[in-house]
């Protein structure tokens, strides 16, 4: 992982840090997916949200977000006036698990210096953390999502500077929990706050 982040680091574009991940083969994930899944979106977006590991809709295509899940992530930026012309979106993890089985704590440490350093390049002034991994993994934090959602957490780049991470319900959760919607909709309405703020 240090190596990872040595390498990261060194990365000065987006660009550069998708190549770099294409031919990184440090973590196992690369070997069983068929395609990287590096990010979909406006990296200019004031906006980015950032969700677990592919499925098999985005393993297939090389996109995030293509499947059901996705298709209800459009539905709940659009609820606030947000499409994907304006919001950057990637994953903890830029490759699929074998049978989507969940990323090991293993594999999220090893990604983990590659999505920090993604967030770092597209500067968003706002993170939008969608779920339990993505919300432990940037925040620090071990409460569940549970817990967890609903509130701004302070995430700090290399450089020192401050953006606010929100926490909240993966859509895929959403699409087994329906009656959870309620409180993804609270939270969304943060958000759509947060970006009239700071507009
Ligand atoms: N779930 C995720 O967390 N990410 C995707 O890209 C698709 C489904």
């Amino acid at each position: 992982a240090d190596d990872a982040r040595a390498r990261a680091a060194q990365m000065e574009s987006l660009d550069d840090l998708e190549a770099l991940l294409r031919g990184f083969e440090g973590c196992g994930l690369r070997f069983t997916a068929k395609n990287l899944v590096f990010a979909d979106g406006n990296p200019q977006a004031r906006v980015m949200f950032v969700g677990e590991a592919p499925g098999a809709d985005e393993d297939r295509i090389g996109k995030p977000f293509m499947g059901r899940s996705g298709q209800l992530l459009d539905r709940m930026m659009a609820a606030i006036g947000l499409d994907r012309t304006g919001a950057y979106i990637a994953n903890i993890v830029p490759w699929r698990p074998p049978g989507n089985r969940n990323p090991t704590p293993q594999e999220v440490a090893i990604c983990r210096p590659f999505i920090e350093r993604q967030i770092e390049l597209a500067n968003p002034e706002l993170l939008v953390c969608l779920g339990a991994p993505a919300t432990q993994t940037l925040t620090g934090t071990k409460d569940g999502i549970l817990k967890a959602r609903g509130r701004f957490y302070p995430y700090r780049l290399s450089d020192g500077r401050e953006i606010k991470a929100l926490a909240t319900l993966h859509p895929a959760y959403l699409l087994r929990q329906p009656v959870q919607k309620r409180l993804a909709w609270r939270d969304f309405r943060m958000l759509k706050a947060a970006l009239d703020a700071g507009r």
